[in-house]
């Protein structure tokens, strides 16, 4: 045994540890009533999030990795996401919040001495770095962000807490040219990548322009002062019907306010803070807001080189700053604040081309649909990424202030369907140049 190997099992303990902190805050935060509710058809019970962690981390770590007996195969099917859609799961019958607490300790006990005896310097792939480990802290930080999104969906007194986001030292706008040519997508090297972000492959982008910060509240609140949701100018056919049978009329959680607006964030209302990123808007939203801006949204391509090309070696980089672990001062990320951060608030994360706040604050809907890149072979299940890849869903990128640092690569992909707007989604704008 390496002591590379010894870095890499405390840093894999220390994560599922820093981890479950997290699951524990948001489901703790709680009394079993609303762990046990549908606070939306959008989403699963709480206490569904939490048993389902546990047991795909039985599955995989305990079961797979740790070649152990199984703890509770009776309810491998209650919590297979595959076999129950999200607004069904309130009527199964799931392990009371006791129960699920108990269950998830116990697997992780298991998960910990398997962390302590299995080979990770190679063998298997499954292994190999820790990927298994990383796949599974990975699929639980995940499942806080959803279950953020459901305590924002959650009807009741405030519970969530945390402090404001930096001010920004000075406000961000306008555009940056990105210039043409091939850059490197995807990756071959990050340890953790999951499966769609591989293989790393050449991709030409022509020049583009794209916007140094996220569209602001105050830019998207003049597209509904200009009447943009009543005009079918600027939406696709696709996305006025929607507009029209959903009644769109402002963001998700948006209420007018004399001439302003509201938002209820986590249970508190408050004027919407005009600096920050609008967020809780669809694809269909994003696409009108860019018509009728005169813009686009960018494609996933040229997101990605905006993210990560380096104009001055050529290189694709882990981040926009370089290749350096996100900190604090790079990025608004898990969960440190409960809302985005205002355009210009993090220049540190900045890429050297000058546009902010690629990572963190909100995920960014990009104009492209959800496909393997060339090469793509599914690992470990094609349930994974596989069998969502085709037209039905929309490319997000970048994270956002709910999304862990451990998920926030600069090859990240996250996807779901043009309507959804539960998620904290945002845009920013491109153009061809
Ligand atoms: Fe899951």
């Amino acid at each position: 045994m390496t002591i590379e190997t010894d870095r890499l099992r405390e840093r894999v303990a220390a994560e599922l540890l820093r981890t479950r902190d997290r699951t524990a805050l948001l489901t703790e935060a709680v009394d079993d009533g609303d762990l046990i509710r549908q606070h939306s058809p959008l989403m699963s019970p709480l206490v569904w999030d939490l048993a389902h962690v546990g047991s795909q981390e039985e599955l995989w770590l305990v079961r797979d990795v740790g070649g152990r007996d199984p703890l509770r195969p009776d309810i491998d099917e209650l919590y297979d996401a595959f076999k129950h859609a999200r607004r069904d799961r309130v009527a199964l019958p799931l392990l009371t919040p006791a129960e699920a607490r108990r269950y998830v300790a116990e697997v992780r006990d298991k998960a910990l001495d398997v962390l302590d005896r299995a080979r990770i310097d190679g063998g298997r792939r499954l292994v190999t770095d820790g990927f298994a480990f990383g796949m599974i802290i990975q699929h639980e930080q995940q499942h806080a962000e959803t279950m953020l999104a459901t305590h924002q969906l959650r009807v009741g007194a405030p519970v969530l807490t945390a402090p404001e986001p930096p001010a920004a030292p000075s406000f961000v706008g306008g555009e940056v040219l990105v210039p043409g040519g091939p850059f490197t997508m995807g990756t071959d090297t990050e340890p953790w990548a999951l499966d769609n972000e591989r293989p790393a492959h050449q991709v030409q982008v022509p020049a583009f322009h794209i916007d140094r910060a996220a569209v602001t509240n105050a830019e998207y609140a003049a597209f509904i002062d200009a009447g943009g949701y009543d005009d079918p100018r600027w939406w696709s056919a696709a996305g006025w019907e929607h507009r029209q049978t959903a009644g769109l009329v402002a963001p998700a959680h948006w209420q007018r306010d004399g001439d302003g607006w509201v938002a209820t964030t986590f249970g508190r209302t408050a004027p919407v803070v005009r600096e920050e990123p609008v967020v809780h808007v669809c694809f269909w939203e994003a696409e009108a807001y860019a018509k009728w801006a005169g813009k686009r949204l960018p494609t996933e391509a040229e997101w990605e080189k905006a993210a990560r090309w380096d104009p001055a070696t050529g290189r694709s980089r882990r981040f926009p700053w370089g290749d350096e672990t996100p900190e604090p001062r790079h990025a608004n990320l898990g969960q440190q604040h409960l809302r985005p951060a205002p355009a210009g608030a993090y220049p540190a994360g900045a890429s050297p081309l000058g546009v902010h706040q690629l990572i963190g604050d909100v995920w960014e809907w990009t104009s492209s649909d959800f496909h393997g890149y060339p090469g793509f072979s599914a690992f470990p299940y094609r349930e994974y990424s596989e069998v969502f890849f085709g037209p039905d869903y929309k490319v997000l990128r970048g994270g956002s202030f709910g999304t862990d640092h451990n998920a926030a690569r600069g090859t990240f992909r996250n996807w779901d369907y043009p309507i959804r707007r539960q998620i904290f989604s945002g845009f920013r704008l491109a153009r061809t140049a």
